[in-house]
């Protein structure tokens, strides 16, 4: 169940070998309101990489281009900042995400995890 101490532990919670200084926990509002967050960890998992850990548009705001809006800012960034490329993973099945993430160029690099209730198939593209 997602509650706030579980949102807390998120905030700060980074892979093996890696500090919160590399990680971005950010928030995208519209007014007051927040419409979409971004758990990101660059450099991982090599010095050349970003890694998400989640993307999410609120529901009322999705299928209406901010989602891809926001990650083509996000991406000119992290170029801009010398990272070469982005991974991420969504879970086998979830088409909506897979879509999304074809749509804005990624593709499947092969790899996979088998995670508590899913498998994660992880996605790339260059920056
Ligand atoms: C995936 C997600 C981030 C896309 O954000 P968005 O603002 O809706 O995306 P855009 O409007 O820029 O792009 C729309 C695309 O997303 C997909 N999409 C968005 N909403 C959808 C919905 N309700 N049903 C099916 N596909 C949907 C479609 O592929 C759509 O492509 P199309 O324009 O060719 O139809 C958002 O839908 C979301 O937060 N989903 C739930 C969380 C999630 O799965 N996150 C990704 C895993 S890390």
């Amino acid at each position: 169940m997602i509650t706030r101490p579980v949102i807390r532990h998120d905030m700060t919670v980074v892979p093996p070998h890696k500090t919160t200084d590399d990680k971005y926990y950010v928030g995208f509002f519209d007014g007051d309101k927040l419409i979409a967050m971004l758990d990101l960890i660059v450099k991982y998992p090599d010095e050349i990489t970003a890694w998400v850990g989640l993307f999410m548009v609120d529901s009322q705001y999705q299928g209406k281009g901010i989602g891809t809006e926001i990650f083509n800012d996000i991406m000119s960034a992290l170029k801009k900042s010398g990272l070469k490329q982005i991974e991420l993973a969504y879970a086998k099945g979830n088409k909506q995400s897979k879509h999304f993430w074809v749509k804005n160029g990624f593709f499947e690099t092969g790899n996979e995890a088998q995670e508590p209730g899913y498998t994660a198939i992880v996605m790339g593209r260059l920056l």
